[in-house]
């Protein structure tokens, strides 16, 4: 076998195949070489993925949705909410840092539609690799998506669609009519050639559709990630754990052809920083910096009281916090390098910050373990 890495763990072995993008574990250590030996000098692009540093902008916590799920408990607006001007500067700062992809989202963000066209016009000033607005898209006119074709037609939209059911997902946002009019909306954007992508979040009330639902979205032709509900804010009352075992869900992360990814960079950092926290921030429309949006348990300053590099030093030391070397019982693992972690997920479920995450992969049994020659 060429172009392999190998990770040794305590008692066992991944050699990650950079040709065939899987990982074979075997049991047992090897002596003799490094981790992370190559035994080819090819580089497959997997291994250039650079590091994409993502902030996260929520323009309000006012939403025309009421979802049974959100994490946020988004339904009105806050007092106090940001302004551009807040905003604008808060992005310059970590645009500076590297962050290089910015997402609004909220709440619903068309609610302070002026305020997102604005901040998108700013944003396109900067060299940003992506631009992302997130929005339910129930309150979107024609007028709008021409607004913003103006601003930059690059700009990307993600939304969300839980069932090929209108009923399933109407039950989910609690509102009637709200799957068809995101559903309208999505074929208005990409009537005018934007690219929209779709979030399926999986919970109680929408996982023996799964199936169905995955088909619909490919006939839509649209871009589709799953994902699993936290069980945080309202999530707390829809998630279930067990659900998303049976579906298959554990932390190994793979691309849509269930390939492994590996990435360079989580090999040379995976015990100095979390995988995570290292490449995303959170500012909330009060003012408030979290790790990720979900890491609300983990405030780094408020923006009204904090200056922004005291906001940066305790983003970079959570980062190191939470690294594998401090998660209990993934130190050694030689899966490491390719595993999801989301502290907020684990934490929901275990109510420890560092704990292992019950989704393990090597605990769920769903990795075989397999001989190999080299
Ligand atoms: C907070 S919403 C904001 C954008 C917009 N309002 C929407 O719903 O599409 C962003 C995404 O987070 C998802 N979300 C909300 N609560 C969640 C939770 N508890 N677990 C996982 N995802 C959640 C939503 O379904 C949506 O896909
Ligand atoms: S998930 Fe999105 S649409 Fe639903 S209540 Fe939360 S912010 Fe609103
Ligand atoms: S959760 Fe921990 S032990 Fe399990 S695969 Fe990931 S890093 Fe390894």
């Amino acid at each position: 076998m060429k172009n392999v890495k190998i990770i040794k763990g305590q008692d066992k072995t991944a050699f990650y195949s950079l040709d065939s993008k899987k990982v074979y574990l075997v049991e047992g250590t090897l002596h003799g070489t490094n981790s992370c030996d190559i035994f080819s000098s090819d580089h497959t692009e997997i291994e250039k993925e650079p590091i994409q540093k993502k902030m996260f902008c929520e323009l309000t916590t006012g939403c025309n949705l009421f979802c049974i799920h959100c994490y946020g408990n988004f339904k009105e607006y806050g007092t106090n909410e940001l302004s551009y001007k807040e905003f604008k500067d808060s992005i310059r700062y970590f645009y500076n840092r590297g962050f290089k992809i910015v997402q609004f989202t909220g709440g619903e963000v068309f609610l302070r539609k002026e305020l997102l066209f604005k901040l998108l016009s700013y944003v396109i000033t900067l060299e940003v690799d992506r631009i992302e607005v997130f929005s339910n898209l129930n309150l979107l006119k024609d007028e709008d998506v021409m607004t913003i074709k103006k601003i930059n037609p690059n700009i990307i939209f993600r939304t969300t669609i839980f069932s090929h059911r209108e009923h399933t997902h109407d039950t989910i946002t609690t509102v009637n009519g709200s799957w068809r009019k995101t559903v309208n909306a999505i074929n208005l954007l990409k009537l005018n050639n934007f690219k929209v992508e779709v979030a399926l979040i999986i919970m109680k009330e929408n996982y023996k559709e799964l199936e169905d639902t995955k088909r619909f979205l490919s006939n839509l032709a649209v871009q589709f990630s799953i994902d699993a509900v936290r069980p945080s804010g309202r999530g707390s009352t829809t998630s279930c754990i067990e659900i998303t075992r049976k579906l298959g869900f554990n932390t190994l992360r793979t691309n849509e052809n269930g390939e492994v990814i590996f990435r360079e960079y989580e090999l040379r950092n995976r015990n100095k920083l979390n995988s995570c926290f290292s490449r995303t921030i959170a500012l909330s429309s009060s003012g408030l910096f979290f790790p990720c949006i979900f890491a609300r348990n983990i405030p780094l300053g408020d923006i009204k009281k904090d200056s922004l590099s005291t906001i940066y030093k305790n983003l970079k030391l959570v980062a190191k916090t939470y690294s594998w070397k401090n998660i209990k019982g993934c130190n050694n693992c030689p899966l490491n390098v390719s595993c999801k972690d989301c502290r907020p997920l684990v934490y929901s479920l275990t109510g420890d910050m560092s704990a292992k995450n019950p989704l393990c992969t090597l605990e769920s049994g769903s990795l075989k373990l397999e001989e190999i020659t080299i």
